[in-house]
């Protein structure tokens, strides 16, 4: 797929990963809707650097845990910018969240942004993209190992895989649909950094990964006009290991 002149929506763009994917699509020459929930002035950074790189840039705000925010985002993006071509499902939140303790607002909260927001978003983006175009859904290691106290973050990454792999089939041959497993690239603020050096030593290629690893994975999956329902696995090999 030729990506200058495209419109991209890239969810959870105001900063760390999503930010960097913004970034490299305005590399590409692409009009990119940068998505924000709480990180507004991140956003602007994202847009100026959107710019700097060569695209076209918006900052849209959106909570995705809301009923109907997924549609009304598609809507807005593309009443913007004249069409959808691209969808980045960036955005997400990883909540820990111990067996016996997870109550049903938690299950609410995390399953409709790591879930259903990605699921709406599409079908919402497909309605534009009849001519052609295509969805990069952002997976996990998580949704591939047990990893017991996030139990619903993994349940809600292998729904992404599930989702990645229908969709794909529903949407063929208009519209491509496929996803990154990113193993370790950042950690959450509030992480050590000593877990990050253990996670490092138990990875099979010995280091973690950084947001261009990422960035890499989803141009090769946009650019890729014979490759559908597939999940790469970004992780370092610790899948396999
Ligand atoms: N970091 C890693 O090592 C890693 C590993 C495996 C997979 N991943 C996946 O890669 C993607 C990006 O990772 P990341 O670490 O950069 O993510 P992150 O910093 O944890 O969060 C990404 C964005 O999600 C947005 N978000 C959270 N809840 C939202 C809601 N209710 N409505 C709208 N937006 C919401 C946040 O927007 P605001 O800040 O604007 O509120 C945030 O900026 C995620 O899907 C993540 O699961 C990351």
């Amino acid at each position: 797929m030729e990506l200058r002149g495209k419109v991209a929506l890239v969810t959870g763009a105001g900063r760390r990963i999503g930010a960097a994917i913004a970034e490299s699509l305005g590399g590409e020459g692409m009009s990119v809707a940068v998505h924000y929930r709480t990180s507004r002035e991140g956003a602007e950074l994202t847009r100026a650097r959107v710019e700097a790189a060569g695209g076209r840039a918006w900052c849209v705000e959106g909570d995705l845990a809301q009923r109907d925010s997924a549609s009304q985002l598609v809507d807005r993006v593309a009443d913007r910018f004249g069409g959808l071509d691209v969808l980045i499902n960036s955005a997400a939140s990883m909540e820990r969240t111990p067996f016996g303790t997870i109550t049903v607002d938690d299950w609410d909260r995390i399953l409709a942004v790591n879930s259903r927001a990605p699921f709406f978003l599409a079908q919402a983006a497909a309605a534009h993209m009849r001519s052609g175009g295509a969805i990069v859904n952002i997976a996990d290691l998580a949704a591939f190992e047990i990893w017991p106290n996030y139990v619903l973050h993994g349940a809600s990454k292998a729904a992404i895989v599930y989702l990645t792999e229908a969709l794909a089939r529903i949407l063929a041959p208009a519209v491509r649909v496929n996803a990154v497993a990113p193993g370790v690239v950042l950690m959450p603020d509030a992480w050590d950094t000593s877990v990050a050096d253990r996670l490092a030593r138990t990875t099979p290629l010995k280091h973690n990964g950084t947001p261009d690893d990422v960035v890499g994975a989803i141009r090769y999956l946009l650019e890729a006009d014979y490759v559908t329902g597939e999940i790469m696995h970004v992780d370092g090999g610790r899948r396999i290991r």
